[in-house]
């Protein structure tokens, strides 16, 4: 079958492997879509915890259960689902425990023509997507929804900012935050995106890239009770100056690197929090999966490409103008 295999550090090659044999507790999934995701590109790069050479990489992936090793999960073979790309988060729902890993490195992801499984990581796909939008929730979806939800405890009619719209995990951010009724605005380097988001119904939104941020933000009514970012860099004290005393900065990534400095000050006096947020549990998933069909969300999806050119597509997850998610049909 065709895999996408990490060769070495910069060098990713499309290539046959053998299929998988499904073994005892697993089945074996034929994928139709695949999403791409900024950690594939890290992972490439070799700028990633655990880099093994010759995984199978992508995280994301939506198909049909073509067999099971257990006769007991024979009612799964022929079912269209998408899978949890979460390995061994452990017991305590509020951190990953220290074997976690997450599906394409180290242990072999959704970028091949087939994959095997543990069967608990299989759920349904969402009756309202098709596979090519399935493939591009989960790790972003799953992402968003606990830092919104769980470590940004937002609720209907808060005010929230989704910095930096075009990114994959922002997208779900956006989607999920209007779905729960909260006030949502969004910052974007580009115009266009600028564009996108307010035609899908954010209150406001502002180009970091043009305008000073700090002035613009401030004209928000009231500020923000919670700001979601993964850029991370210096306008952290941006955030920190816009919220509402006791609101909340979650960030789930750091893109443009660490603050030089952070205006601790202001933290203390308006009783903020800065909290960290990676992936989410596996309750967490499905609670993710329920809440996108209770809201009939899709995902906003930037191109579809076939799988024979997922090489080449690589670089563009860094394009400055792609919004939302690229997916390949496999
Ligand atoms: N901890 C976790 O579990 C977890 C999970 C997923 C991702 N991540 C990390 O989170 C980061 C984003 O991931 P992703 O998959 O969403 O990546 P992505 O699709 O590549 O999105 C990156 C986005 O960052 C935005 N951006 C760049 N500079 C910015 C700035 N100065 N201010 C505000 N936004 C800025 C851009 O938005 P515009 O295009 O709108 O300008 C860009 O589209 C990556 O570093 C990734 O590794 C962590």
């Amino acid at each position: 079958m065709k895999a996408l295999v990490l060769r070495e550090a910069g060098k990713i090659e499309l290539t046959e492997i053998p299929k998988p044999v499904v073994t005892a507790g697993k089945v074996l999934v034929k994928i139709k879509a695949a999403g791409l995701n900024r950690r594939d590109d890290w992972i490439r790069e070799g700028k990633y915890p655990n880099i093994k050479f010759g995984v199978t990489m992508g995280s994301d992936g939506a198909g049909v259960v073509e067999a099971v090793g257990d006769e007991k999960d024979q009612p799964w073979v022929g079912k269209e689902v998408v899978i949890n790309p979460n390995i061994d988060w452990g017991s305590d729902p509020e951190v990953q425990s220290g074997k976690y890993t997450i599906l394409g490195m180290p242990v072999d992801g959704t970028f091949a023509e087939y994959i095997s499984v543990p069967v608990d990581r299989l759920h349904h796909k969402p009756f309202h997507l098709d596979f090519l939008q399935a493939a591009a929730l989960p790790l972003g979806g799953l992402t968003a929804f606990r830092a919104l939800f769980r470590r940004g405890e937002l609720r209907a009619g808060q005010n929230v900012l989704i910095s930096g719209f075009g990114g994959g995990v922002a997208q779900f951010a956006f989607l999920f935050a209007q779905a729960a009724g909260a006030n949502v605005y969004v910052s974007s380097g580009s115009d266009e995106k600028i564009d996108k988001a307010l035609k899908l119904g954010a209150k406001g939104a502002y180009n970091y890239k043009k305008q000073p941020t700090y002035p613009e933000l401030w004209k928000t009514k009231g500020g923000f009770d919670l700001v979601i970012d993964s850029a991370g860099g210096d306008q952290i004290n941006n955030f920190i100056k816009v919220l509402k005393p006791k609101g909340k900065i979650v960030f789930y990534g750091a893109t443009n690197g660490l603050p030089a400095k952070l205006d601790m000050y202001r933290m203390f006096w308006n009783q903020l929090s800065l909290l960290g947020s990676t992936m989410g549990n596996d309750n967490e998933f499905s609670e993710m999966l329920t809440f996108v069909s209770k809201h009939q969300i899709r995902p906003l999806i930037d191109s579809i490409r076939p799988f024979s050119k997922i090489v080449e597509s690589y670089p563009d997850i860094t394009r400055p103008n792609k919004a939302g998610k690229i997916v390949f049909q496999v």
